[in-house]
C-alpha cells in the first residue's frame, strides 16, 4: 500500500473508531467483551453487586426504605457494567478454555453410562446454560435452564422454581453454585440437585477453586462433605490450576437397602452393648457427612474455619438440617 493510501486508510479507521466511541457514548453501550482479564472483572464484580443486593435483602437491621435506596444504588451499578448479559457474555469467554461438557461426556462414558445404540438418550437437566454443547449432543435429550436465555433451546427459568421429581439421570451444574449469593440457597441448590436425580444418577458440578482454597468458611474437605450430607457419593474429581471438576452419585437403590441394613445392625449392636449405661447417642450416622467433619459445620451463620491474608472469598454452604 502506498503512503497515501495508507494515510486514507488509517485515517478512515480513526473516523470510525471516533464514532463508535461517541455512539457507546450517548447510548451507555459497554464495548463488546474480547479479553479475558476483562471478562473476570465483569464476572468478579457482578458476584460482589449481586451478593452485596442479598446481603442487604437479608439486613434486618434497616428499614424497608434505606433498603430500597441502597439496592437501587447497586442495581444502578450493575446496569452500568452491562447487568447479566454482560456476564454471560463474560462467562462465555471466560469458560471458553475449560471444557465442562468434554469432563461431562468423558465419565458418562467412563461409568458405561452413555446409551448403547438403540438405547434411550440420558434425560439430563443443564443448569445455568449458555451454549448448546450438552443440547446438541444426540445421545442426552437435555432440558437446559438458565435465568436469563442466551440461545433459543435454553429455557429461561430458575432453577427454584422447579420441582424436583427423580426425573434425571444426570444434572449438569456448571459455575453456578458460586453465582448462587447465599449459604442456605446453595446448600438447597445442592439438595434439589439430589432430588431432581434418579437412583444411580449423576450430578456434575464444576466449581472455581479459589471457592474452596479462598474463603474462611470452606475447605476442599467440607465441600466434599456437603455433597455426602445430602446423600451423594464422590465418584471423580479432576481439577485444572482454577476449576474443580466433580461428579457425585445417588446411590442405587439396593445400596440404600444395604445402607440401611448396616446402619440398623450398627444400631443393633450399640443399642445392646450401652443398654446399661446409656452415655453414648445411637442415633443413625446417616447424616454424619464424614467422620471428621460434624453436621454443625454446615449451620447457619456460617462459622469461621480458617482465617489468612489469602481468604477473599465468602463462598459458603449451609443446610437447614445442620
Ligand atoms: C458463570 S455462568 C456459567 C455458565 C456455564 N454453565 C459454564 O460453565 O460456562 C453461570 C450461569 O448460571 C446462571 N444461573 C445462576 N443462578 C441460576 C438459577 N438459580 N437458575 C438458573 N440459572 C442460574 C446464570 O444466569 C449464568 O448464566
Amino acid at each position: 500500500m502506498s503512503d497515501a493510501a495508507n494515510a486514507a486508510s488509517s485515517k478512515k479507521k480513526g473516523k470510525k473508531r471516533k464514532v463508535y466511541q461517541s455512539l457507546t457514548k450517548v447510548m451507555a453501550v459497554p464495548p463488546p467483551m474480547k479479553s479475558r482479564k476483562k471478562a473476570r472483572e465483569v464476572t468478579s464484580q457482578f458476584h460482589v453487586l449481586t451478593h452485596n443486593i442479598d446481603a442487604i435483602k437479608q439486613d434486618t437491621s434497616k428499614n424497608e426504605r434505606q433498603k430500597k435506596a441502597e439496592i437501587a444504588e447497586l442495581e444502578k451499578k450493575l446496569d452500568e457494567i452491562g447487568g447479566r448479559k454482560a456476564y454471560q457474555e463474560a462467562s462465555v469467554i471466560s469458560t471458553k478454555h475449560f471444557r465442562s461438557s468434554k469432563f461431562v461426556f468423558q465419565t458418562l462414558t467412563k461409568l458405561g453410562m452413555r446409551p448403547k445404540k438403540g438405547e434411550p438418550p440420558l434425560p439430563l437437566l443443564e443448569v445455568g446454560a449458555i451454549n448448546r454443547q450438552l443440547l446438541s449432543c444426540p445421545w442426552l435429550q437435555t432440558r437446559a435452564i438458565d435465568l436469563m436465555q442466551r440461545d433459543e433451546g435454553i429455557e429461561c427459568i430458575d432453577f427454584f422454581d422447579i420441582t424436583p421429581e427423580q426425573k434425571y439421570r444426570v444434572l449438569v451444574c456448571s459455575m453456578v453454585l458460586n453465582c448462587v449469593p447465599d449459604a442456605r440457597k446453595r446448600g438447597d441448590m445442592i439438595r434439589m440437585s439430589f432430588q431432581h436425580l434418579q437412583p444411580g444418577g449423576l450430578y456434575f458440578v464444576m466449581i472455581p477453586l479459589l471457592c474452596l482454597t479462598h474463603s474462611p468458611y470452606m475447605t476442599d474437605d467440607l465441600f466434599m462433605a456437603a455433597l455426602r450430607h445430602v446423600g451423594f457419593e464422590i465418584v471423580e474429581r479432576k481439577d485444572t490450576p482454577k476449576i474443580a471438576f466433580v461428579c457425585a452419585r445417588v446411590p442405587s437403590k439396593e445400596e440404600e437397602e444395604k445402607k440401611a441394613i448396616r446402619a440398623a445392625q450398627i444400631e443393633q449392636k450399640s443399642q445392646s452393648s450401652s443398654s446399661s449405661t446409656h452415655t453414648s447417642s445411637t442415633s443413625s450416622t446417616s447424616s454424619a457427612p464424614s467422620k471428621s467433619i460434624p453436621v454443625s459445620a454446615f449451620r447457619y451463620p456460617p462459622k469461621v474455619i480458617a482465617r489468612g491474608k489469602n481468604k477473599t472469598r465468602d463462598f459458603a454452604i449451609c443446610f437447614d438440617d445442620a
